[in-house]
């Protein structure tokens, strides 16, 4: 069985109740619940911090073993040097992955750290982004 991990960074934790008109009203359980019904042949391990380097530490955890990682680093994306090297550290490809369009927002958030290292990048589907990278892994 394939071995995901989705990695959600900053402030991810309130999705549901951010922002519901930028990043939607589903909590992110509800949608992982949702998600593994409908890809029952993959393991979908979930992680989520605020914390630079314990996302630093996770990548560095799964990097060597699983399939695959989705990271949504979140406002970390636009800042983390450190997170960018870790990327490319690991063996195990990472999508990055965001909620909104950043490029249709703040100029700030048009800068990725992560995706110069990421095997693809998908953006602006909402929730639908993580499901759209799971769907590349299979
Ligand atoms: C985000 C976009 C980032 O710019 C922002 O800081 C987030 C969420 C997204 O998923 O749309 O926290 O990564």
């Amino acid at each position: 069985m394939k071995k995901l991990t989705i990695i959600n960074g900053p402030n991810l934790n309130l999705l549901g109740k951010r922002e519901p008109n930028i990043y939607g009203s589903l909590t992110f359980t509800e949608f992982l619940d949702e998600v593994r019904g409908k890809y029952p042949q993959v393991k979908i391990e979930y992680y989520q911090s605020n914390i630079e380097g314990e996302l630093i530490d996770k990548l560095h955890e799964v990097g060597f073993s699983y399939d695959g990682v989705i990271l949504n680093a979140a406002a970390y994306t636009h800042t983390s040097v450190g997170l960018g090297d870790a990327v490319k550290a690991i063996e195990t490809p990472v999508i990055e992955v965001h909620i909104s369009n950043t490029f249709g927002r703040e100029e700030f958030r048009h800068q990725s750290f992560i995706s110069p290292n990421a095997k693809g990048v998908i953006l602006g589907f909402g929730l639908q982004s993580y499901e759209l990278a799971i769907q590349s892994f299979l």
